[in-house]
């Protein structure tokens, strides 16, 4: 069976596709074209958001295949440095406007604080607008125009201050997680609270791609590292996200239906890759 035809099920009960094409990065002008042979190629689920200024492209991409609407998984996220309530409800629509779309799937806090302060430790962390901009995205999910609400990039304590506050409760938190970069403390959190990990940057923005120790146990696949990478998440019980512009990339992304024997799951566990 291929990914391509597998979903996972969310806390709320809703169906989400197994592999999401990831599109940070795609400038808006590239957008339609990835976005159109991604969704021919087979993927139905897009990953976008205001902050990668492509939503229009995504949106455009998206008609330009003639897919059905309820056929494809739109994702997108309010942006990290929108921290009221009325900010979070102007993106929403913005989004709607930009995608030309009536409904998004799943509305995601891009961060849980604005990027310039997420490496600072001593930062403020935002808790209160946090729960600002969720009760717009509840109240976006009580209109109909979206569907799920989840957040990324969040950690535990940043989880908790929704989850002990809302009415709605997040169904994903989409973080970096790769080989070697697992972040197993928020993943646990996460599945002991039925909320689904999706990760972003599966390959590493690429940088995995060049190490021998995965370039030589891919071989024993017969796969790329790209696709080992993939089937790393997968097996991790997250949903992958992998970027590309590249046909031959996003098609080969596709072809994760091999199984990782125990101890080289292991050995992938056991790595630890900080950049
Ligand atoms: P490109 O965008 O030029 O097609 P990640 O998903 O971890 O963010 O990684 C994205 C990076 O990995 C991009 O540079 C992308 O290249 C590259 N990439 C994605 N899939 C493949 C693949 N199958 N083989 C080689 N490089 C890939």
């Amino acid at each position: 069976m291929s990914v391509l035809t597998e979903n996972f099920t969310l806390a709320n009960g809703a169906v989400i596709p197994k592999l999401g094409f990831g599109t940070w990065q795609t400038p808006n002008e590239v957008a339609p074209q990835a976005v159109r042979e991604a969704v021919e190629l087979g993927y139905t689920h897009i990953d976008t958001a205001r902050a990668y200024q492509n939503e229009q492209g995504v949106g455009e991409g998206l008609r330009s295949t003639g897919i059905a609407r309820d056929a494809v998984f739109i994702t997108t996220k309010i942006p990290a440095e929108f921290k009221s309530y009325d900010q979070a409800k102007k993106s929403i629509e913005t989004s709607l406007k930009e995608l030309g779309e009536s409904r998004i799937d799943l509305l995601l806090i891009h961060a849980p604080r604005p990027w310039a302060q997420m490496a600072d430790t001593t930062a403020p962390r935002y808790f209160e607008e946090n729960r600002a901009v969720w009760q717009a995205m509840e109240e976006a999910v009580d209109r109909g125009e979206v569907a799920s609400i989840g957040v990324s990039n969040f950690q535990i304590d940043d989880l908790t201050n929704i989850t002990d506050h809302c009415r709605i409760a997040p169904v994903a938190n989409q973080i970096r997680f790769h080989v070697g970069y697992t972040q197993s403390d928020v993943v646990e959190y996460c599945a002991a609270h039925d909320i689904l990990i999706e990760a972003y940057s599966p390959i590493g923005t690429g940088r995995l791609l060049k190490r021998e120790d995965l370039i030589a146990m891919a071989a024993t696949y017969e796969v790329s590292v790209a696709q080992l990478c993939i089937r790393y998440a997968l097996q991790k019980g997250c949903l992958p996200l992998p970027k590309s512009t590249h046909r031959t990339y996003i098609e080969q992304n596709t072809h994760v239906d091999f199984e990782i024997n125990a101890t080289d799951m292991a050995t992938l566990d056991a790595l630890v890759i900080a950049d």
